[in-house]
């Protein structure tokens, strides 16, 4: 059984379908086993209490320096001995030691076609105002492998949403979420307990 983390930040709509694909038997071979949020408030936190899956919350600001957050962070991602460490909607940055500890064994879901709209500072609504005022007409999302740069890890999935003449940054966020993440971020978890993502050269390859 695949032990699976998972980091948020927010509403945790993506660590709903996560659980309710492991609960249909949709994912098989993977479960949930922690939930950390680095946010008191973060609904994730309830949706994981609701299924009975144990959670905790770590702050930076509860601590005195960022070196202090991440290792306390890190101690309890440790002490959880995942196997897969899914961000989802986890809006911190990773301690480089844990990238290097977890490398390959992180992945991120980031609401747009990686390489656009995406890097320092592109994150929630922002990724779809972006993609309205470019006016691209074709957007999605992505799960990949996190590595030390923002956004920039070996791409595990995609999935492309198209953008309708009407789009709010509120109305294009909700499709790529019901479109193309709740249905990503499970399968690449189910790709990943079934032992068929390897990465290659820097690019993941599913087998
Ligand atoms: C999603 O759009 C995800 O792609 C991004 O943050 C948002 C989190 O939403 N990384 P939720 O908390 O899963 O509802």
């Amino acid at each position: 059984m695949l032990r699976v983390l998972v980091c948020v930040s927010g509403g945790g709509t993506n660590l709903q379908a996560l659980i309710d694909s492991m609960e249909s038997g949709a994912v098989k071979g993977a479960k949930i086993i922690r939930v950390i949020s680095n946010n008191r408030n973060a609904y994730a936190l309830e949706r994981a209490a609701k299924h009975g899956i144990a959670s905790e919350c770590i702050s930076p600001k509860d601590y005195d320096s960022r070196e202090e957050f991440n290792r306390a962070f890190l101690q309890s991602v440790d002490q959880a001995e995942p196997d897969l460490i899914v961000l989802a909607g986890f809006l911190v940055v990773i301690p480089p030691e844990m990238i290097a500890k977890y490398r390959n064994r992180i992945i991120n879901i980031h609401p747009s076609l990686i390489p656009s709209f995406c890097g320092t500072g592109c994150y929630g609504l922002k990724v779809h105002e972006k993609a309205l005022e470019r006016g691209v007409k074709v957007t999605g999302a992505t799960v990949h492998y996190v590595d030390e740069g923002t956004d920039t890890g070996p791409i595990i999935l995609q999935k492309a949403v198209e953008i309708l003449p009407d789009d709010t940054p509120q109305t294009l966020q909700r499709r790529v979420m019901e479109q193309a993440e709740w249905v990503l971020l499970p399968r690449a978890v189910e790709l990943i307990a079934e032992g068929r993502v390897g990465v290659e050269d820097g690019r993941a390859v599913i087998r």
